[in-house]
């Protein structure tokens, strides 16, 4: 139907409202989260077309007819949807993860409680290249049953926009196969889904000793076929110690540009690699990971366009030492916090814990905590014209919560589901 008119009314706290959008927020203004309180909220045709005061709504709608002139704006509605009570809050963006993948990696996660470092767990031929083996050998339609049900998983936890990264395959075919689930996940689920090409992920065992041979590779054979299919809207490179050089990834970003693709990487995990610099060299719309980060690392993002983004799971289940946050902030930078959803460094799916990790481990306020997993996260992938907030003319992808008291809630209680309804272009889902 055209012009279908959802309407959402007796709202606790419309939570994340923007009346003048930002692409971002940096510095003091993540602690800035405006809300309305007793709220209404109108969607047409999947976007946010108008919200405000119940009061203003009820007052004037033609309904009561006291306002010929909102009234007729507002007047009419195909359904109406009653929040009785509960906060609405714009959807998780989350701007990183590896959601396509084909097993689980547990044993591992043994071996790392009885005292083996993730970089000795991946030099003996486990990890990321444990993952590409069991990708290899399955099928498309495998690969595409089992992310899909992990995408309905995320949704049901309130995240509405997603990036997905390949990089579990490491040779051409392996790569070109993730990359055609995650273009299925595009085509048929109602999350905002962006793909990002990481060939170089890992380097396979028969490359070990020259690693050059396999950025050849992924630059000469991988990046013109993935583009030749247009499976990529950005290239990722895990630029760090005992991975993927500084030069390494110049050379593979410098690739990926030519064909169109923006740089979004993994940097300055393991130590201070030299990754935050080359990503902002190269314009990276995000460097993610940043547990390794020195005074340098946080001078070089001052003043560009690249969202220095922190992934809370994965120092949480390798024991790594935190992402300065605070001091980021407080240097007047933007930060992102996204799930790094993957079986080997971070296997949770769940945004909600991300902002609790945000508060608890982080010492951002919620309000920060709410910006850098929403807005920010949504910079991160491209689209804060279009999500990451509640305002006139984004798309309506948000979730009405269970009965909580507040939006502080959300972080305090972490670990619960605190989700209760979930609207993706304006539709229940
Ligand atoms: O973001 N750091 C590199 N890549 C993933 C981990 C991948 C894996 O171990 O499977 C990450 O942590
Ligand atoms: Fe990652």
């Amino acid at each position: 139907m055209k012009n279908m008119r959802t309407l959402i009314k007796n709202i606790k706290e419309l939570v994340g409202v923007e009346t003048a959008p930002q692409l971002r927020k940096q510095g003091k203004e993540m602690s800035v989260l405006e809300t309305i309180k007793d709220a209404y909220l109108m969607v047409e045709d999947g976007v946010i077309k108008v919200y405000g005061k119940m009061e203003e709504f009820t007052h004037s709608s033609a309904l009561t007819g006291t306002s010929p002139n909102l009234g007729e704006e507002l007047g009419r509605v195909d359904c109406e949807v009653d929040a009785m009570g509960r906060l609405v809050i714009p959807s998780f963006c989350d701007s990183h993860t590896h959601l396509v993948y084909a097993n689980s990696r547990e044993h591992e996660f043994v071996d790392k409680i009885r005292g083996l470092s993730y970089e000795e767990i991946a030099k003996r031929g486990g990890g990321i290249l444990n993952s590409a083996k069991a990708t290899a050998a399955a099928s498309e339609d495998e690969l595409y049953d089992m992310a899909q049900q992990r995408l309905e998983d995320v949704m049901r936890l309130g995240t509405g926009a997603i990036e997905i990264k390949s990089g579990y395959g490491l040779s051409t075919e392996s790569e070109l196969k993730l990359l055609r689930v995650i273009r299925r996940l595009k085509e048929n689920s109602p999350l905002t889904i962006k793909s990002n090409f990481l060939g170089a992920h890992g380097i396979p065992m028969e490359y070990r000793g020259h690693q050059e041979d396999y950025v050849d590779l992924v630059i000469n054979e991988m990046i013109p076929k993935v583009a030749a299919e247009g499976l990529a809207d950005f290239i990722d490179v895990f630029c760090d110690q005992g991975f993927f050089t500084v030069e390494d990834t110049a050379r593979i970003l410098e690739a990926g540009i030519k064909y169109g693709m923006r740089p979004k990487i993994h940097a300055n995990e393991m130590a201070v690699s030299g990754g935050v610099q080359v990503g902002v060299k190269y314009g990276a719309i995000s460097v993610d990971h940043l547990e390794q980060m020195g005074d340098a690392e946080i001078e070089c993002l001052k003043g560009t366009e690249t969202m220095p983004t922190i992934l809370p799971g994965c120092a949480f289940f390798l024991n790594l030492p935190l992402s300065p946050a605070r001091k980021m902030i407080e240097a007047g930078l933007p930060v992102a916090m996204a799930s790094d959803y993957n079986p080997g460094t971070s296997p949770s799916n769940n945004m909600q814990l991300i902002l609790s990790m945000a508060c608890i481990r982080y010492r951002l306020t919620p309000e920060e905590a709410f910006n850098a997993t929403t807005l920010n996260t949504a910079y991160a992938m491209g689209v804060s014209d279009q999500l990451g907030s509640i305002a006139v003319g984004k798309k309506a992808n948000f979730y009405i919560t269970k009965a909580i008291s507040s939006y502080e809630y959300m972080p305090y209680s972490y670990g619960e589901n605190k989700v209760e309804r979930v609207f993706l272009n304006g539709v229940e889902v």
